[in-house]
């Protein structure tokens, strides 16, 4: 056979085994096909060497070598602000130590034709070293696959990959209990907990669910939480059922990998949990919170899942303990105190004491009744060139609302599935078209008209 004749990959081994002989003439080797990811330039930066691996085995370093049967070309990514080489092509020799002396495999990989951008890999391995270089194939896959810390939010599904939350803490309007209970179970979880699952033999995988009727704040809460995490540099993962595939498990899966190989603190967000219950996959998800399948990230992983539907809740995770480890209800709004900070925010620059006459009206009602109502004013006294909102228009506002609620005729704009939704600046809320994103009722047809 001459060279012309030959494949792609048995140009590759000839040439290998050829620098094999010249470097360490006659020793044994086994020649493998072997993961592209171990030419992974972030694989390699991720590794460090005097890494310890299989078979009292140390990993000490890369070096790429010259080969006439490949030009090395790499590639890039731009996982977070900087671009990062990826992939390259190319030979190289990692070199390795045991107690019995070091040892090196040669590795070469090229892409497989002109047409194909696949790559074929294969290396030269001592055989006795097989277990070792096995085990630092794995740890190279798994450095590739690991998202880097980053400032935005990594989206499991969806449409967009990242997207940066942008709720602060402070904007969201709750007792202040619940808001520290949440906020100091994450931070108490990372700091000390994580330690103490991890003495206990346990996964540190801490799961918190926060339950509560549409419009309370749940997805709100979760952008908020998720901006915090990424100020205290933990890897935030959402998943979104916003696809074509909607609620699948297999995001879910795909989520707990990324979860499981991170390397960091991760937060994971699954908003609307109870849809993933419900359709088949519900005993794989039984697992995941059972710990049969949760993932096992040494630094962390905080599930924060939302569910508007205490009811599957009930049965399958309240009266199981442990499988949440704390459900936390998210009200609608409780008091007037909470009732008038809510009006107070929506209101802006247009808030005016008399306002406040409004408040009892309030109480029952959800954070994002309050802020339709107060758009819905503020929207009207433009439009009748009032330069402030009166306490009429308020009330009318309020009246239209509640009125249309408790016809059951439900206008509300649904929420969208998630916070991603911030991204595009519509905030958490789909509002299809203007004219439906407001029950109208007599009074405020008439404002409009
Ligand atoms: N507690 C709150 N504080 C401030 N604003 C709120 C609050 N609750 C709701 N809102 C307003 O209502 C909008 C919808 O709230 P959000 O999407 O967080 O509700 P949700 O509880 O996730 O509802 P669903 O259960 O339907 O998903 C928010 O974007 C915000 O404008
Ligand atoms: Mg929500």
């Amino acid at each position: 056979m001459n060279q012309a004749q030959m494949m792609r990959y048995e140009r590759l081994a000839v040439w290998a085994q050829a620098e094999w002989q010249r470097r360490y003439g006659d020793s044994a080797y086994k020649l493998l096909w072997t993961s592209e990811s171990c030419g992974n330039q972030l694989a390699q930066s991720r590794i460090k060497p005097r890494r310890r691996l299989k078979g009292s085995v140390y990993y000490t370093g890369v070096e790429q070598i010259p080969c006439g049967e490949v030009i090395s070309i790499s590639e890039y990514v731009i996982p977070g602000r900087k671009v990062v080489l990826g992939e390259t092509v190319g030979a190289f020799r990692f070199s390795f130590i045991h107690t019995s002396g070091a040892f090196d495999v040669l590795y070469v990989s090229s892409y497989y034709r002109d047409d194909d951008p696949n790559i074929v890999s294969v290396a030269l391995i001592p055989p006795d070293r097989l277990d070792a270089w096995v085990n630092f194939e794995a740890l190279c896959n798994e450095a590739v696959r690991r998202p880097t810390r980053r400032q935005d939010v990594y989206i499991v599904g969806g449409t967009n990959a990242y997207f940066k939350p942008t709720v602060d803490w402070d904007e969201v309007i709750l007792p202040n209990s619940i808001k520290d209970d949440l906020r100091s179970d994450m931070e108490a979880f990372f700091k000390d907990g994580v330690k103490i699952y991890r003495e206990l033999n346990l996964a540190p995988f801490r799961k918190l669910l926060l339950v509560g009727p549409p419009g309370t704040g749940k997805t709100m809460l979760c952008s908020a939480m998720a901006k915090l995490a990424l100020q205290k540099k933990r890897v935030v993962v959402y998943v979104s059922g916003a696809d074509d595939d909607g609620a699948s498990f297999h995001k879910i899966h795909h989520a707990l990998n990324v979860v499981a190989t991170a390397g960091y603190p991760v937060l994971l967000i699954v908003e609307e949990i109870d849809v993933y219950l419900r359709k088949d996959d519900k005993a794989r998800i039984l697992n995941v919170l059972d710990g049969l399948e949760s993932p096992n990230n040494g630094r962390g992983a905080l599930l924060l899942a939302t569910t508007n539907y205490p009811e599957v809740i009930d049965e399958r995770i309240a009266k199981r303990p442990g499988r949440m480890d704390r459900i936390i209800t998210i009200p609608t709004i409780q008091d007037e105190d909470v009732a008038f900070e809510m009006l107070h925010h929506y209101m802006g620059a247009q808030w005016h004491e008399e306002h406040a006459a409004v408040v009892p009206f309030l109480v029952g009602q959800t954070g994002a009744f309050v802020r339709e109502i107060a758009l819905h004013a503020r929207m009207l006294a433009a439009h009748n060139h009032q330069r402030a909102v009166d306490l009429n228009t308020l009330q009318q506002s309020v009246d239209s609302l509640s009125n249309q609620l408790r016809t059951g005729d439900n206008l509300l704009p649904r929420r969208n599935i998630g916070f991603e939704a911030d991204n595009n600046g519509s905030g958490s809320y789909d509002v299809p078209e203007e004219e439906e994103s407001f029950p109208v009722g007599s009074a405020s047809e008439d404002g409009l008209d």
